[in-house]
């Protein structure tokens, strides 16, 4: 169906792809199940608040994946705030496909990432990696 095609969609053309060079914000984090991985980049705006650019790399099976580059496109424009608001619900509903838990453990790994990445940047938390588990 239409939401399985944007799915592999972005997981053959991921957008955003790459390192962004000067971020203010930079996590990374696994699912420990199978051990695949994505990076988050963040740029702020100047209002220290506004996510300005994001980019991701990652190595992962189609809905991690897909999920990260569906997410780095979501995040921009939003206050930080806002992303450490989002619960697996909105990824489900970005991703618009019913999912067993352990694929929503693939789909959630991207948002972890951004948002435990925000919460260190807020001096919030010290984690050193993400895991969905
Ligand atoms: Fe590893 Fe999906 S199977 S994140």
């Amino acid at each position: 169906d239409m939401y399985r095609q944007q799915i592999l969609d972005h997981y053959k053309n991921p957008r955003n792809y790459g390192e962004l060079e000067d971020p203010d914000i930079e996590h990374v984090g696994e699912n420990p199940m199978c051990g695949d991985t994505v990076k988050m980049f963040i740029q702020l705006a100047d209002d220290g608040d506004t996510i300005e650019h994001v980019s991701f790399v990652g190595d992962g099976c189609a809905i991690s994946q897909a999920s990260a580059s569906m997410l780095s496109g979501e995040l921009r424009g939003r206050s930080m705030a806002d992303v450490e608001g989002m619960d697996r619900d909105d990824i489900i509903d970005m991703l618009g496909v019913e999912l067993s838990p352990m694929r929503i453990k693939c789909a959630v790994l991207a948002e972890k990432v951004a948002q435990d990445g925000i919460a260190i940047h807020e001096g919030d938390v010290d984690i050193e990696e993400t895991t969905t588990e």
